[in-house]
């Protein structure tokens, strides 16, 4: 029997990536096809917090492959009652084949269910890193430039799951950029930064010397789900990392890119976000055929239970 498990981005090799993204793009432009990768296997579909994408995405990727699931909520499993996530990870092991999980706990928690190596565990996003999201991104920018490497990305906000995973994501291309300005505070962790290849990705926490012909800006909602901010006033720091079509003056060409849920007039403006720039609504699509390709990639080859 052979899972993989994708946990964080760096459970994947950049060979792992590359066809990953290229398989997402693949679906996209000619859909499942007639094989059905997924036929007789089960996908636990756990989510303990909302999801109107990812969720959906794994749902209808899991169905279109051929296989089927069992959708979970946050009141379901018997954890609620004091079962250990040990226990809960051996008995879901034994039942399923793959398990897309979305918790706001760190991502080490996810390790605990893929211990027995029986069923593939999917980070579907945790507190620390959202790897599915990153892989959207970059199926995004194959499907949209036909190459990621050389491509410059202006990052506007908070150094957050998204961010980190599409860091650690693009720190696999060595001559693609990603420019990071995230408000003070609220940069990319430590351990994120101490993972990512300094050439590829930097960092500032400010909105001055902005590059200039980027090829995307991108951006995520100022508040993260699951999470909270410790400072009051944080709104008054992010004011200036709001996304409008002045930063379009020095970068003409360059789309927009938002991982969704937005909120105009907070982190983007309509008129960027709806604008002729933006393909935020493609990229939301991209989630299905990525997904597709993340459950082609680490689905249970031995012909199933
Ligand atoms: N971008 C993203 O993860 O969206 P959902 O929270 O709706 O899944």
């Amino acid at each position: 029997m052979t899972v993989r498990h994708l946990i964080s981005v760096d459970d994947l090799s950049d060979g792992d990536i590359r066809k990953i993204v290229a398989r997402g793009v693949e679906f996209r432009e000619r859909g499942a096809g007639a094989d059905r990768p997924l036929a007789g296997r089960i996908a636990g579909i756990y989510f303990g917090k909302t999801s109107t994408r990812t969720r959906t995405a794994f749902t209808a990727g899991t169905l279109r492959l051929g296989g089927q699931v069992i959708p979970l909520g946050p009141g379901d499993l018997q954890t609620n009652t004091g079962e250990s996530i040990e226990d809960t990870a051996r008995v879901l092991g034994r039942m399923l084949d793959v398990f897309v999980m979305r918790t706001a706990g760190d991502p080490a928690e996810m390790r605990t269910f893929a211990e027995e190596d029986r069923m593939a565990v999917i980070n579907a996003m945790s507190a620390t890193e959202h790897p599915t999201q990153a892989l959207t991104d970059i199926t995004t920018l194959l499907w949209r430039f036909g190459d990621v490497e050389g491509l410059r990305i202006l990052y506007v906000g908070e150094g957050n799951n998204t961010a980190s995973a599409l860091a650690l994501a693009l720190s696999r291309y060595p001559s693609a950029r990603l420019e990071l300005r995230t408000p003070p505070g609220y940069g990319l962790a430590d351990d994120i930064l101490a993972r990512v290849d300094p050439e590829v990705v930097t960092e500032r926490h400010d909105m001055d010397d902005l590059p200039k012909g980027v090829n995307v800006v991108y951006t995520t909602r100022w508040q993260t789900t699951g999470t909270t901010k410790p400072d009051a006033n944080w709104r008054e720091i992010f004011a200036p990392f709001q996304v409008t079509t002045a930063l379009w003056e020095d970068s003409p060409q360059a789309v927009f890119m938002h991982d969704l849920p937005a909120h105009r007039g907070e982190e983007v403006t309509p008129e960027v976000i709806d604008g002729k720039h933006s393909i935020a609504f493609d990229q939301a699509e991209n989630k299905l055929h990525s997904a597709m390709a993340v459950l082609e990639w680490c689905r249970v080859e031995d012909g199933g239970r």
